[in-house]
């Protein structure tokens, strides 16, 4: 049996939705339930709803053979995992926004909110800024609308937080999309399962 964790959530909809089209139906997964693990044994698959930014402790720590995590998680978490494919789904890009009045003063330090603090350190130190990062768990907007934070690094989807909120993109760090990732030791001992599943979800990627 192949365990996959896949992103709770609307993304995680459309990517079973891939596993499915690819031959690893398990039609009950879709099912209105809190049910949280389903599987189908006919074809060698068990599915389980995992809180997105926990996909990939599950594959980590191997509970999972393979998971789907954002790029965005797997750049902040940096979990010891194999990275394989790109899904072309769940696109959206990790920016700095500010206000639309903000006027930068680079002699000072950048006081950065953000869920994101590896990413947002690494970025700033790749240009040389010092920052300051306030770390926040959710609606990062409203740190710079209350004067809390300089700028936010963050993901943009489609703008409209932002500009509800009167902020604006001033930098695009890095373009996100969901990715295949699989357990180091699965790899090993599932090897045959694993390329399976990859190939057939490269060809429905395609497609
Ligand atoms: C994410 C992100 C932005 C928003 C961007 O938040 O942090 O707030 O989506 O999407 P948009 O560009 O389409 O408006 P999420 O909904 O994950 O909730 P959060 O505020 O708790 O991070």
């Amino acid at each position: 049996m192949l365990n996959i964790a896949l992103p709770k959530g609307r993304l995680g909809e459309k990517v079973y939705e891939i596993f499915a089209r690819s031959g690893f139906e398990c039609p009950e997964v879709l099912g209105d339930s809190r049910k949280l693990v389903f599987e189908n044994p006919a074809n060698g698959v068990r599915y389980f709803w995992a809180k997105p930014s926990d996909v990939a402790v599950y594959v980590e720590r191997g509970a999972a053979d393979i998971g789907v995590a954002g790029k965005d998680i797997i750049d902040e978490y940096r979990p010891d995992v194999y990275e394989m494919l790109d899904l072309g789904m769940g696109k959206c890009r990790m920016c700095v926004a500010a206000r639309k009045d903000f006027r930068d003063n680079p002699d000072l330090t950048l006081r950065v909110a953000t869920k994101f603090s590896h990413i947002a350190r690494r970025y700033y130190a790749s240009v040389g800024r010092e920052i300051d990062v306030i770390h926040l768990n959710g609606s990062i907007e409203l740190a710079p609308v209350l004067g809390m934070s300089d700028v936010i690094v963050d993901i943009v989807e489609t703008g409209t937080t932002l500009r509800e909120n009167g902020l604006e993109v001033i930098e695009t760090i890095m373009p996100i999309s969901a990715r295949l990732i699989v357990n180091k030791s699965s790899f090993e001992f599932k090897k045959d399962q694993v390329l399976k599943v990859m190939q057939a979800l490269a060809t429905a990627v395609e497609e």
